[in-house]
């Protein structure tokens, strides 16, 4: 007879809405057990403020010695003020990783929510490199003193730093048996939308919706993550996958100027346009 030794809990940031939840359920229905982190304290769910490093480092004395895998859900808008968006956007998950890393068993992963806003970043490498040595709330405001930006930009370079980072997290990790990557959605039917809709404007996600048919579930960003989570993601790893119905595929197809209905060239002119959410 042969037992089976159960997976140490997975944990979920974000873990009180949307994805996060959708997540937390998915797990639960796969027979994991979760740690759910969330500014709002609930049943199964740690409270803790993703921009706070004490907060953080309080949190990770709760948390077990070892663990089964991190998912970094938890994300605020471009509504936010810029130096929160930098800190729960990128300073949060990153020492939260950093500190649960040594914590994670083989086979397991981190999985960070980024999204396809990271195509909008403006900054230049050597500013997102100043970005990435950012260790403390005070190295955050000191990057925007220097780098004034209001929330929608300090969104989507947020969430190119979090793909950027999992890769070098992903590159730094080879034969550990830890697993680096990002998820990317477009727009997801969640409370956050309607920041996305009012910093991004009404027509972006009008045509959003127009081109790929309807804004994505929850439940189908968080099964992806749930996969990128499991052994049975072994190889994948570095990457960043876009899970946004085809958004991005129409619109590098207009700007190539390709028919959509026979994959032809065509002679109408692109309607590309910044990536959404
Ligand atoms: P949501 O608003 O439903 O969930 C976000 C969760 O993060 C909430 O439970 C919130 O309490 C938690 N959170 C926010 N600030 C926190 C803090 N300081 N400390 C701890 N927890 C905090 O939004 P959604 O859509 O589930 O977002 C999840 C992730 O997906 C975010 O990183 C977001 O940027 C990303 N995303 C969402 C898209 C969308 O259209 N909904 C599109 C692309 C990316």
């Amino acid at each position: 007879m042969t037992t089976t030794i159960p997976r140490p809990p997975v944990v979920v940031t974000g873990a009180a809405s949307g994805i996060g939840a959708a997540l937390v359920r998915i797990l639960h229905d796969q027979g994991v057990t979760v740690i759910g982190v969330d500014r709002i304290e609930g049943d199964g769910t740690l409270g803790c403020d993703l921009a706070d490093e004490v907060a953080i480092a309080e949190l990770v004395n709760r948390l077990p010695a070892q663990i089964g895998g991190l998912a970094n859900v938890a994300g605020v808008p471009g509504t936010a003020p810029p130096a929160t968006i930098l800190r729960v956007n990128v300073l949060g998950p990153r020492l939260l990783s950093d500190a649960l890393q040594p914590r994670l068993v083989a086979d397991s992963a981190i999985v960070s929510v980024a999204s396809v806003a990271a195509h909008n970043n403006a900054q230049h490498d050597d500013s997102l490199e100043l970005l990435h040595r950012a260790q403390s709330a005070d190295d955050i405001d000191a990057w925007l003193e220097s780098h004034p930006i209001d929330g929608t930009a300090a969104y989507d370079t947020s969430k190119r730093v979090v793909v950027d980072a999992m890769m070098r997290r992903a590159a730094a990790l080879l034969g550990s048996g830890v697993r680096a990557l990002s998820i990317s959605p477009g727009p997801v039917e969640t409370p956050i939308l309607g920041d996305f809709t009012a910093t991004m404007g009404q027509h972006r996600m009008d045509r959003a919706v127009a081109t790929v048919g309807r804004h994505g579930r929850p439940e189908e960003i968080a099964a992806v993550v749930a996969f990128c989570l499991s052994p049975a993601a072994t190889w994948l790893n570095g990457i960043d996958i876009l899970v946004e119905g085809g958004l991005m595929a129409a619109r590098r197809a207009a700007e190539l100027h390709i028919d959509a209905t026979t994959s032809a060239p065509s002679t109408q002119s692109p309607t590309s346009g910044g990536s959404t959410s």
